[in-house]
């Protein structure tokens, strides 16, 4: 089957694929071993058409996630794929997804079209799957009237998904699920702020905890390009993965729901010389900019999405689902919600034991002994999934150290 497959594939497709299977997909994809750098280094950018095996992760908890959206809203779902690729996601939405309407995929690429046409049919889904060639912005902007919206948008474009908000906001039902991922970590991470305010109307910050302020970030320029068109934003779930952030929101109707989302955004300022950190919601409530703590200059970011990045029972239910669903990496998907369910409700931004060792001058510092102590004294502490050294607490920078030197004192 798999040598009569490729042997009828290389005859349609000018490159040479491989078959293999993703959770319910079957699919066929460019070969991967001609596309690595080194042994280990796969470069999917260089595929003739998109497949990253390493996202088999995003997709299993995208599904996940439109799993819990369905049970929420209890009717069948119009989805909407702009950036398929070879279409993957779309297929494994299909499958995996129960009580699935319809499902448009699309790509510019005519290449990736022939093969999400090949992979649709093969996993029998011709019915449920509709395939189009177009720009992202014109096919969204076709289905931004009425009647034909999406319940579900998700988009995962190359880099920022930024420059496709307003498309995918008009695109989309009253209180439907838009997700979205971006891999432009230099800007969103503060290597290049410049290109981060271009894209994302807000300053990053190049500390220990960018990866969260990168989410915040996104959510910001979702929120402000959702506000023009009098709609919404709330958050169901987010997480930063590898190479990339993702986040899975809400879209409400209304201008008293813009207002509500904008009045959710705020910033962030950090002292670099005592890791100090204080935040502040509003767009016009500006943080001190002299650090409370030291006196040295703190650093700003922002503005900022400053509420939750997670629903707790929207987590819980994921995990619910995850017990029952076929996925690529059933423990790693585990590993990762049980971890956000442990940070939900925390405050935002979390500690590095390394950088306070290194700011302390104390080597060897255990995250395990500080959360301890942290909850010990009354204070919120877990970990968080954006850093395995990470420690979300509400316990300010101060007391923090103190409690390191103690662990440090009675360790020696
Ligand atoms: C990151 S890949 C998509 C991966 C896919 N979502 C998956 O899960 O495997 C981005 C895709 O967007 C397509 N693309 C780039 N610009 C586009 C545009 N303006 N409109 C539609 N598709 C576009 C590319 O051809 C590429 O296949
Ligand atoms: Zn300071």
């Amino acid at each position: 089957m798999k040598n009569q497959s490729r042997h009828q594939v290389e005859q349609v497709f000018p490159f040479s694929t491989e078959a293999l299977r993703e959770a319910s997909a079957v699919l066929l994809v460019p070969r991967l071993e001609t596309y690595f750098k080194g042994r280990r280094e796969y470069i999917p950018s260089r595929t003739p058409v998109f497949y990253n095996p390493l996202m088999a992760f995003n997709r299993d908890l995208a599904v996940l996630a439109i799993r819990v959206y369905q049970r929420r809203i209890q009717r069948s779902l119009d989805v909407c794929e702009p950036f398929t690729g070879c279409g993957v996601r779309g297929i494994r939405f299909a499958k995996e997804v129960q009580n699935v309407n319809h499902i448009v995929l699309n790509d510019l690429n005519p290449q990736a079209i022939n093969l999400t046409r090949f992979n649709v049919e093969r996993n029998g889904l011709s019915e449920e799957i509709t395939i189009q060639q177009m720009d992202a912005h014109a096919l969204m902007s076709s289905h931004a009237r009425p009647k034909k919206r999406f319940d579900v948008i998700d988009l995962d474009p190359f880099g920022s998904p930024s420059p496709f908000l307003d498309s995918a906001v008009r695109a989309i039902k009253k209180g439907g699920l838009l997700a979205l991922t971006a891999t432009d970590m230099a800007p969103l991470c503060g290597v290049k702020p410049s290109a981060c305010v271009r894209k994302y109307l807000g300053k990053p910050l190049r500390t220990e905890y960018c990866h969260e302020v990168a989410v915040r970030l996104l959510l910001n320029s979702l929120v402000l390009a959702a506000a023009k068109h009098d709609l919404g934003v709330t958050v169901f779930f987010s997480h930063s993965t590898d190479h990339y952030i993702r986040v899975y929101t809400q879209i409400l109707h209304g201008a008293q729901k813009a207002n509500d989302a904008i009045g959710r955004l705020g910033y962030l300022v950090h002292c670099f010389h005592c890791l100090n950190r204080k935040w502040t919601i509003g767009l016009s409530n500006f943080p001190p900019r002299t650090c409370a703590v030291c006196g040295g200059e703190m650093a700003v970011a922002g503005p900022l999405w400053m509420d939750s990045l997670f629903d707790s029972d929207f987590c819980r239910e994921m995990l619910e689902e995850a017990r029952s669903v076929e996925l690529g990496d059933r423990r790693r998907v585990l590993r990762l919600l049980n971890v956000i369910l442990t940070e939900v409700g925390g405050p935002p931004t979390y500690y590095v034991v390394d950088k306070i060792s290194k700011n302390l001058g104390l080597p060897g510092l255990s995250k395990a002994a500080l959360i301890e102590k942290l909850i010990e004294h009354g204070f919120h502490a877990t970990e968080t999934h954006f850093n395995p050294r990470g420690i979300r607490s509400d316990a300010p920078i101060d007391c923090v150290k103190r409690f390191a030197e103690a662990l440090s004192i009675h360790a020696s």
